[in-house]
């Protein structure tokens, strides 16, 4: 990104799955911290070292790094049965250090009731109503830190503390399971043996991130902040209620880590060449044809975390200008441009034309009465895995390329043509938007940026 950036944050601007780990991990090069602010273990990300693939969930994926230092924000929610997996499996392949992850005392933990309630509802859900979500307990976890009944990272370290705070819980969450749900009720005893020593192992880890992300920045270091999930998976800003629990653009970095936006210089916003969505909800440019299965396919567009196919539909200009405005991305990294290979012709959304006759932005609910209005562009022949400078590039994917960064009115700063680290083109100087007048602008609903 240029020695001039210092703190950066990486965010997917769709659906999530835009290929952030492997971005992240491309870039931790570049930085001294990597952090998480927000989700849990409903993140995958995954990372292609030579023949490795690493899928992490919940530690940053600058952990692949040598010598990096990663930090897990306040605003995540900690499974600690997934993180101590996650560790143990990192350090059976020789990549974890003591020192070398911090997770903050004021997170929130995952426990076992989360991921029954979880579960539970959405085995009830009626039509309609079955949001898909990955099971891990992350929906009532957030339910509980917003209602004041949630247990943090410092509350399960604490023994006696621990357990009043899981005995209170644990009445109330039994009755919901038992009376609401038909559930039976979870065990005290074995919860409270079983976590307990989950706290033993990670005890040494736990501190006040917030403070040491600011004194490491006064210090000098530079801070990567990786985000999970997408923008159109905000609580606030996305298709809710088809969204995950946390605030996954930008915006929810500071109240996630307790260290100030206003320090992050640059917002790397992660968008894929096409649209990917797991999980129930609104997708305008779903195909329901050959062409999807082709995405699907070459993408290998199978969830991290749940390996669940992913819908796959045209890339959505509408969704990502809305994204790039409200998410204040500075630039875009384009992933997966190779998929795209062998397509004689790419359609991209660029508006939406609704009941009312409308056009323009995301409607606040997006519940099918939004048609796509596709502007069609040309394939190119030659395959692009192997190009790593903007120059080697097929001239139709540079003007496909092009054509998002005047659609998104945001440059373009680098393009992933492959999972593996080397398969990046950096555009330096970043890929520009071609000049449009503002009368244009306003005719096409767009909006400027910075
Ligand atoms: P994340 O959740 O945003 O980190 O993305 P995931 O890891 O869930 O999904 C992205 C998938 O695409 C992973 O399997 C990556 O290995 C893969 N991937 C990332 N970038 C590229 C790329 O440029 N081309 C191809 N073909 N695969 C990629
Ligand atoms: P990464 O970080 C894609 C989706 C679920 C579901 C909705 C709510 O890998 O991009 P939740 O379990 O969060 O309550 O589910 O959100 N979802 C994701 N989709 N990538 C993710 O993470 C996701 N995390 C959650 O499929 O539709
Ligand atoms: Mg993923």
């Amino acid at each position: 990104m240029g020695n001039s950036v210092k703190n950066l944050c990486v965010v997917g601007i769709q659906w999530g799955d835009e290929g952030k780990g492997k971005l992240v991990d491309v870039l931790t090069s570049d930085f001294d911290i990597v952090g998480r602010y927000q989700g849990g273990a409903n993140a995958g990300h995954t990372v292609q070292i030579g023949d490795k693939e690493y899928i992490l969930h919940l530690i940053p994926s600058g952990i692949l790094q040598e010598g990096k230092v990663c930090a897990i924000g306040n605003g995540v929610v900690i499974d600690p049965k997934a993180l101590i997996e996650e560790l143990d499996h990192l350090a059976e392949l020789g990549l974890m250090r003591e020192d070398h992850l911090w997770i903050s005392d004021r997170a929130h933990v995952v426990l076992p009731y989360h991921r029954a309630l979880d579960r539970a509802k959405e085995e009830s859900a009626g039509v309609g109503e079955k949001l898909g979500t990955t099971l891990r307990g992350i929906g009532p976890c957030y339910t509980d830190k917003a209602s004041r009944l949630g247990l943090r990272m410092a509350d399960l370290v604490d023994a006696k503390r621990f357990r009043a705070l899981l005995t209170r819980n644990l009445e109330k969450k039994n009755k919901e399971l038992v009376v609401l749900y038909g559930c039976e009720p979870l065990d005290l005893e074995s919860i409270y043996t079983e976590y307990t020593a989950y706290a033993d192992r990670l005890r040494s880890r736990v501190r006040d991130v917030g403070a040491f992300l600011l004194a490491e920045s006064k210090r000098g270091a530079k801070i990567l902040f990786e985000g999970a999930q997408g923008f159109l998976l905000d609580v606030d800003h996305g298709t809710y209620p088809f969204v995950t629990s946390s605030n996954t653009s930008f915006l929810g970095l500071g109240p996630g880590t307790g260290f100030s936006q206003r320090r992050v210089d640059t917002v790397l916003g992660v968008a894929k060449a096409y649209s990917t969505r797991v999980g129930e909800g609104p997708f305008p440019t779903e195909l329901d044809s050959r062409e999807g299965e082709d995405l699907r396919t070459q993408g290998k567009e199978f969830g991290a975390t749940t390996g669940r196919p992913r819908r796959c539909g045209w890339l959505d200009m509408v969704a990502i200008r809305y994204a790039v405005g409200v998410g204040d991305v500075d630039a875009l990294a384009v992933t997966k441009l190779d998929v795209l290979d062998g397509f004689k012709e790419i359609k991209v959304a660029t508006r939406y034309r609704t009941t009312d006759g409308s056009e323009g932005t995301l409607p606040t609910s997006v519940d099918g009465d939004a048609e796509p209005l596709y502007e069609t562009l040309p394939g190119w022949s030659s395959g692009v895995a192997d190009c790593r400078r903007p120059e080697d590039l097929p001239k139709e994917a540079l003007e496909y390329l092009q054509f998002i960064a005047d659609e998104a009115d945001c440059p373009i700063a680098m393009v992933s043509v492959g999972k593996e680290r080397s398969a990046v083109v950096r555009f330096d100087p970043w890929l520009r938007p071609s000049k449009t007048s503002a009368e244009e602008l306003s005719l096409h609903g767009k909006r400027s940026h910075g």
